[in-house]
């Protein structure tokens, strides 16, 4: 989940590194640090704790020259958040950036260590600049001893080295985390996306797994897991697409959550054209027997709620699991079955692992991801874009209601191929559908409403939300998006399961956020709301204005959203979980776009 770069330029690099980890800062944010190696050969560094900014501080007064470079971005895995810990980690000739975890690097430490080199970090990372280092001190060549030390390494990585008076040489090697190569005029680039390199070229190599690259300005010679010469395409990628800014936002969330209605709607312009649904011609559910539906966090709550679709609409069998036990549960798997796997990043580390897990056991793997390039993207059988467009926030908003709108368009093909649904009720489905971005627009005005419960809210250390049937999921959505922004301890429950032991922590002091439109299963939430307030729970109840009349008495607060959507409801409710856990982080002064612990692309286990 770290961010790595690597340039081989024909100007200073600090300033491009720099430019570049802005772009990876979203992988982690603990420290950031870069590495040169100067006109004379020298090869320095500079690092510094917390934001980039502390590190970009630190340029100013401490500039660093070379037009060789290697920049990282760290999300801690191993040692606390210290300069000690900071990459680049640097011994002897070698300094060495890295993405993932090395799993036997205590061995290999120890090992170093008899061989009388002392780490000064507690990191992984370190292992592998020392026996470099130690490689080239038996008389290695740079190449021959960055292989030596690769051919020992145990678990995932993205890599990249640079030496000590090797201003024309950069190695970068690949093993579960993603790393990219940037071909540019008489320039190289290596990153952990395209997007770090979209600022210099639009030529970009993605290396396969066990692959490591030799790059000089000249090129780079890439060489598969064998260590056998491989050829891997240089790809042009769309650089227009990547423009990051907050457009006159106070952050990159409230704006992501603003984009909403036109970004789901050009997802659904995208996969509907008139009363047609427009799929790859694979996509075709008529001899599918059942489905899992895979993800990680907000992800996993799209997969979640997606289940009630293609359950109650499609009347396929569903399973769901998150993707960190999924992949080791070995779940048996219907070859004639499907399994869906639901990322923004595409980079998800037990997502990938998970659908790899499948793809030999089902008959299709179907990729709903966010980032086109992406891992999930190419690995999968067929990779559905969200097109949300970037989204820079930690915390994911637009990115679950594109996620959420592709998913209710394979469900409703899905209805639709397997005969529970003929071209009318398609064509209503779809009509309610496409009601959507036009709801969301309505949605955004509880913005209001829940800035002004924010102070309330903010006050609390325990908040419950509740939802049922297909609001189940969104009630957890509510309560992981007020958790990680807000860093308030928050619970999702079925509204039917509270009675069997979370009641037991209502009291005046416990918010509790009841998700309930005035659906089929309305009374039975307001049931549940009344045991809440016989207890002295605090209720805010969001609802429509229907259900508010029918339901509100005696409640705390209330949000009204606007009526329509039919079974797609859930997407416009998605709104008010969003700015309640926003509006809640901006009263407490959190970090709205880097919330404390957490990063955007989780690409180690
Ligand atoms: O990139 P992915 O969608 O695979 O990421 C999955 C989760 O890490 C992600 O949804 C996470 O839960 C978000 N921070 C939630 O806001």
């Amino acid at each position: 989940m770290c961010g790595i770069i690597g340039i081989l330029g024909n100007h200073e690099v600090s300033p491009q590194l720099v430019e570049a980890l802005k772009r990876l800062e979203y992988r982690g944010y603990d420290s950031a640090g870069v590495a040169t190696v100067d006109a004379d050969g020298k090869l320095s560094r500079r690092r510094a704790v917390g934001k980039l900014v502390n590190l970009s501080d630190r340029l100013v007064h401490e500039p660093l020259a070379g037009h060789a470079g290697i920049g990282h971005t760290r999300w801690a895995t191993h040692g606390a958040a210290t300069e000690a810990n900071a990459h680049p980690h640097k011994r002897g000739p070698v300094a060495v950036v890295h993405n993932g975890i090395i799993e036997n690097f205590r061995e290999l430490r120890d090992e170093v260590i008899a061989l009388g080199m002392t780490p000064e970090s507690e990191t992984d990372t370190e292992t592998v600049a020392l026996l470099t280092a130690w490689h080239m001190s038996q008389g290695l060549g740079p190449v021959q001893a960055a292989r030596e030390t690769l051919a020992r390494l145990h678990g995932a990585f993205a890599l990249a080295f640079l030496f000590e008076g090797e201003g024309n040489l950069m190695i970068a090697a690949r093993k579960g985390s993603p790393l990219a190569v940037g071909t540019g005029d008489g320039e190289m680039f290596i990153g952990s996306d395209a997007v770090a390199l979209a600022p210099f070229t639009d030529r970009i190599t993605y290396l396969e797994d066990g692959d490591h690259a030799v790059i000089t300005r000249a090129g780079a010679e890439i060489f598969d897991a064998e260590g056998l010469p491989a050829n891997r395409e240089i790809q042009q990628i769309d650089v227009g697409a990547t423009r990051i800014d907050k457009g006159g936002f106070r952050h990159f969330m409230a704006k992501e959550i603003a984009e909403q209605p036109v970004v789901l709607g050009d997802a659904l312009n995208h996969y509907i054209k008139g009363d047609r649904i427009v799929l790859p011609d694979a996509i075709d559910f008529r001899d599918v027997d059942r489905l899992t539906l895979v993800g990680c966090g907000t992800a996993f709550y799209a997969g979640y709620v997606a289940r009630y679709w293609f359950e109650t609409l499609a009347g396929i069998p569903c399973d769901l699991d998150v993707a960190s036990e999924f992949r080791y549960r070995e779940p048996p798997l219907s070859p004639k079955s499907w399994a869906m796997f639901v990322s923004q990043s595409g980079e998800t580390a037990d997502t990938l692992a998970a659908l790899h897990y499948a793809r030999d056991k089902v008959a299709k793997t179907v990729g709903v991801v966010n980032v086109g390039t992406s891992a999930i993207a190419r690995d999968a059988d067929i990779a559905l874009p969200t097109l949300a467009g970037i989204e820079v926030g930690v915390a994911s908003s637009k990115a679950f209601t594109c996620q959420l709108a592709v998913l209710a368009v394979l469900a409703l093909k899905a209805a639709h191929d397997r005969g529970r649904l003929d071209d009318a009720g398609l064509a209503a489905h779809l009509a309610d559908l496409r009601a959507i971005p036009g709801l969301l627009n309505q949605a955004l005005a509880v913005s209001d409403g829940c800035r002004k419960l924010a102070g309330w809210l903010s006050e609390a250390q325990d908040v419950l939300y509740l939802g049922r049937g297909s609001f189940y999921p969104v009630a957890l959505e509510g309560a992981l998006k007020l958790k990680e922004l807000s860093y308030i301890h928050a619970e999702g429950y079925a509204s039917g399961e509270l009675k069997h032991g979370p009641i037991a922590l209502i009291d005046r002091n416990v918010p509790v956020v009841v998700v309930a439109p005035r659906d089929a299963l309305f009374e039975k939430t307001v049931s549940n709301m009344q045991e809440v307030m016989a207890r002295h729970g605090q209720v805010l109840l969001i609802s429509d204005v229907e259900g508010i009349e029918a339901g509100g008495d005696g409640v705390h607060a209330s949000l009204a959203m606007p009526q329509g959507g039919g079974s797609f409801q859930p997407i416009l409710y998605a709104v008010p979980m969003q700015y309640l856990a926003y509006h809640t982080a901006v009263a407490k002064g959190t970090d709205v776009d880097q919330p404390r612990n957490l990063a955007k692309s989780v690409t180690v286990e």
